[in-house]
């Protein structure tokens, strides 16, 4: 009999129930539940941004599913429970490590049923893309400027939904049928669920944006506040799900759901078509895999510039004694904030889609051009008017992120994402989920500052079927070919550098597990010049900042960083941010 070892901390309490000690044995109950912070468990764990969507995944693991079962199961329970960010109407990527053979192996999974031992690294692009009828310059006026919120409200906003073709191309290393992974998402969205605190603040500060953008009045928009309790009943989103049950990912791409996206477009006069649909694939990628002190980074290579970035700014620390300066003492903020200065203006000036433009990444991850970005920190407080992009010569606020382990040490990294909180607001009439403004994620224009304060240039341009540059880093952390971490956040642009200070906090730091993923983070990308700070950041070192000469300036939470990490004896500690209702289950 299995033993259950979960020990599930104090926690924040949902629903109508005190928080109590929950065990993923217990049924799903959608109208009372608790948040359990961290799990210390034995066979398998999933962390993610809801406790119902981790105690689906837990279920799935003791019904015999592997981490890819889990992580579809949770990904679809997440669509349905956290609809500002879960998904099927906008996109992101998995990074996984498979040590066991799949049941169901695609093309070039085959070579690996005789080496179970050393596992196999997959990364899967299921981030939207550019519909057909894009152009470079959609979102400027006829003077060429920036029409505000084009490109972030309404139905022009959306890419082409990813996360669909997704979930089937991660289908094909899971073991269960995909009927029985989608099903808690249909119950949850037939029945209902009670709300938390967070869920209807959310719901009620986007009221008058659903209001606006909205051509059918969908079931988030209510006559009085929503209030933590409310049960939220999603008829639509279950028909849609029982039709991706029966049909696979044409019950999205086609028939009925296609035809209420094509509807939807039509109303709002948005420009995805029925090709679009049809013609949208995930793709499987190279990893972005490089070593740091000994362990090997597994990470989303582009279009996610994570897989640039991280690897620059952990290259360009590697060599460092970081350990010795300490966590959050100046000398450590100043040579990361550099650090992060340099790596984004880099992806400012050269990131964006492989598939449509040609990036140096091979330089731009070379030990010769690290040096010399290195070369370039100043003593003081660098300035982002000097730091540009190294010349290279010619050779060369709502997304979700969810971690899985099984027994057998498969792991799987996912982070997905409507871009804003509820993408672009608009609620498929009839169909009962969101679309994505991940357009905002383009380049709209050289120079001009996305959401987050990104900036591009041609290589993030928009273009047809082009997939948008994203910050979004799912990595997973092996030693000696094993899983030893799998880590991810939602946070914009600041998700790469919070990604960096996990690992650096926990491999050169240190620290705790809960400590890396709770205590205070902070965020410099070229441009704003500004150092940006949690609340909690130490107040001395903020000063010696700004003795140095930078600009630091407190911002509201960075991220919901979840981390898994196995300890001696295969012992699986997962920790959930408190920074939102993210929970760690175990068993
Ligand atoms: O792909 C990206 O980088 C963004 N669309 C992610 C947005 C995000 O993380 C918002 N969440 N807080």
């Amino acid at each position: 009999m299995r033993q259950t070892l979960s020990r599930l901390f104090p926690c924040a309490v949902a629903g109508v129930l005190l928080c109590s000690s929950l065990t993923a044995q217990q049924a799903l109950t959608p109208y009372s539940y608790s948040i359990p912070k961290k799990t210390l468990v034995s066979h398998g764990a999933v962390v993610s941004a809801h406790p119902l969507a981790s105690q689906v995944g837990v279920s799935i693991l003791q019904q015999g599913g592997n981490a890819f079962d889990a992580a579809i199961a949770t990904q679809l329970a997440l669509a349905v429970v956290y609809p500002a960010a879960g998904n099927i109407g906008g996109g992101g990527f998995m990074v996984a490590h498979l040590v066991t053979p799949p049941h169901n192996p695609g093309k070039g999974a085959a070579a690996q049923h005789g080496s179970a031992v050393t596992g196999r690294d997959i990364a899967l692009d299921f981030r939207e893309k550019a519909p057909a009828a894009a152009t470079r310059d959609m979102y400027l006026d006829a003077a060429g400027n920036p029409v505000k919120g084009l490109s972030e409200n309404g139905h022009l906003a959306s890419g082409i939904p990813g996360t669909i073709a997704g979930l089937f191309a991660e289908l094909k290393y899971a073991k269960l049928p995909f009927a029985k992974l989608i099903q808690p998402a249909i119950d949850l969205a037939e029945n209902g669920f009670v709300i938390t605190a967070e869920e209807a603040r959310n719901l009620n500060s986007a009221q008058g944006a659903f209001k606006n953008y909205n051509t059918v009045q969908p079931v988030f928009v209510k006559a009085v506040d929503w209030k933590k309790g409310d049960t939220l009943v999603q008829k639509d989103l279950a028909k849609t799900l029982r039709l991706i049950r029966d049909k696979g990912a044409k019950g999205f791409y086609e028939g009925e759901t296609a035809r209420l996206i094509l509807e939807e477009m039509h109303r709002g006069k948005g420009i995805i078509t029925a090709a679009d649909l049809q013609g949208f694939k995930a793709v499987e990628r190279n990893p972005a895999v490089f070593s740091y002190k000994g362990y090997s980074i597994v990470t989303m290579p582009l279009p996610s510039s994570g897989g640039v970035v991280l690897q620059q700014m952990l290259k360009m620390v590697e060599d460092q004694p970081l350990a010795s300066y300490g966590f959050e003492s100046v000398k450590a903020v100043h040579l990361m904030t550099e650090v992060e200065r340099l790596a984004y203006a880099d992806r400012a000036q050269y990131l964006g889609d492989r598939d449509f433009y040609s990036v140096p990444v091979d330089t731009l991850v070379s030990p010769a051009y690290i040096r010399t970005r290195l070369a370039l920190i100043p003593a003081r407080a660098g300035n982002s008017r000097d730091i540009k992009a190294g010349v290279l010569s010619p050779a060369s606020e709502e997304t979700t992120h969810l971690d899985v382990i099984d027994a057998k040490g498969n792991a799987v990294s996912i982070t997905t994402t409507l871009n804003g909180g509820f993408g672009n607001k608009v609620v498929v009439g009839g169909a009962g989920f969101f679309l994505n403004n991940e357009m905002d994620d383009f380049s709209i224009k050289p120079g001009v500052p996305n959401m987050y304060g990104a900036v591009g240039t041609e290589a993030n341009a928009i273009a047809p079927g082009k997939r948008m540059l994203s910050s979004m880093s799912p990595t997973i952390v092996l030693n000696k070919g094993k899983v030893y971490l799998v880590v991810g956040t939602p946070g914009g642009t600041t998700i790469t550098t919070s990604v960096f200070q996990t690992l650096v906090d926990i491999l050169d730091f240190g620290l705790s597990t809960d400590d890396a993923v709770n205590l205070p983070k902070f965020h410099h990308q070229w441009l704003p010049d500004e150092i940006f700070v949690e609340p909690g950041f130490s107040t001395t070192t903020r000063d010696s900042l700004k003795v140095m000469g930078y600009t630091v300036a407190q911002r509201g939470s960075i991220g919901r960083t979840e981390v898994i990490k196995v300890l001696p004896g295969q012992q699986i500690e997962a920790v959930a941010d408190n920074r939102g209702d993210d929970a760690a289950v175990g068993y």
